[in-house]
C-alpha cells in the first residue's frame, strides 16, 4: 500500500520538555487513523509537523512521498486546527471565498464548491451570518468546510468531532466514511474513543510524547468485546 504520512523517529522539544519522543508511524492511503492519547500528550505538535508548522529536531516526517514543507505536498493538505481564529466579520461563504483564493482556486471553482461544502456540513441557512454569532459547534462545522475546500488528498483534523452535536457527529461521520472510500487519507485526533472506534481504520496511541499502540481498532480489541475506552485505559496504563 503506498503511504500517505510517513514518520520514521520523530522527537522535538519545547526547551526541556519532549513533545515528541521517538515517534515512528505509518498511514497508507486510503486509510483514516484516530490520534488519541493523553492531554499534552503530542498529539497536536505531531500534526504541526505533518503540515510542515514545525520540523522534528531528529528522525523524518513525510507526507504524500514529499517534505511537509513542499508547496505542491502542502496543496494536497486541508488542515482543520485545534482552536481556529477566523476573522469574526466574515460570513462562512466569505470565509471560504478568502481561503479559496489563499489555496489559488478560481471564484468560479470557490463559489460552486462553497455550495456543496455549506450544504454537506448543515450550514446552509447561516451561510449569510457572520462567524461571531456562530456558536460553537457552527464554528466548528465552517472549519471543516474550509479544511475541505480545495478538495485535499489528505485530510488533517485536530479534534474535529469537539462541539457537533449527535446529529452533526453522524452525518460527519458518514462524510469522512465516504471521503475515506472515495481514496482520500484522514488523520485526526480526538479524545472521543467512541467516535474513534466507529470511524478509524487504525488507531494510534500517545503519552508523554511517546506512542503506546499503533494498528487496527479490530486487532486492539482482540476478542472483539473489549470497547475501545477499556483498551485506552489498559494501554496508557501499562505504558
Ligand atoms: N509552543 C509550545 N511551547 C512550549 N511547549 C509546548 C508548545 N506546544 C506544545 N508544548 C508542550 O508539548 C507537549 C505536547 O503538547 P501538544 O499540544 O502536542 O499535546 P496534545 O496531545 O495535542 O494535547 P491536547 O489533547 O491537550 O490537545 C505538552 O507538554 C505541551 O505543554
Ligand atoms: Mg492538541
Amino acid at each position: 500500500m503506498e503511504t500517505a504520512v510517513e514518520i520514521k523517529d520523530a522527537t522535538l522539544s519545547f526547551g526541556g520538555t519532549k513533545a515528541v519522543d521517538g515517534l515512528t508511524l505509518t498511514l497508507g492511503k486510503g486509510e483514516i487513523l484516530g490520534f488519541l492519547g493523553t492531554n499534552g500528550g503530542g498529539k497536536t505538535t505531531t500534526i504541526k509537523m505533518l503540515l510542515g508548522l514545525l520540523r522534528p529536531d531528529s528522525g523524518t516526517v513525510s507526507v504524500m512521498g514529499g517534505a511537509p514543507s513542499d508547496p505542491a505536498v502542502r496543496a494536497r493538505i486541508g488542515y482543520m486546527p485545534e482552536i481556529a481564529y477566523y476573522y469574526p466579520y466574515l460570513n462562512a461563504r466569505e470565509l471560504l471565498s478568502f481561503y479559496g483564493g489563499l489555496c489559488g482556486m478560481d471564484s468560479r471553482a470557490i463559489r460552486s464548491r462553497t455550495d456543496v461544502l455549506l450544504e454537506a456540513v448543515g450550514l446552509a441557512d447561516a451561510a449569510k451570518r457572520p462567524l461571531r454569532t456562530y456558536s460553537k459547534g457552527m464554528l466548528q462545522r465552517a472549519g471543516i468546510a474550509q479544511a475541505l475546500l480545495a478538495d485535499p488528498d489528505l485530510l488533517v483534523l485536530d479534534e474535529p468531532f469537539t462541539g457537533l452535536d449527535p446529529l452533526a457527529r453522524i452525518h460527519f461521520r458518514e462524510l469522512m466514511r465516504s471521503l475515506r472510500d472515495g481514496g482520500k487519507t484522514i488523520f485526526f485526533s480526538s479524545h472521543e474513543l467512541g467516535e474513534t472506534e466507529l470511524l478509524c481504520d487504525k488507531v494510534a496511541i500517545m503519552k508523554k510524547g511517546r506512542c503506546f499502540y499503533q494498528g487496527t481498532v479490530g486487532a486492539l480489541a482482540g476478542d472483539g468485546e473489549r470497547n475501545l475506552e477499556r483498551i485506552f485505559l489498559d494501554v496508557l496504563e501499562r505504558g
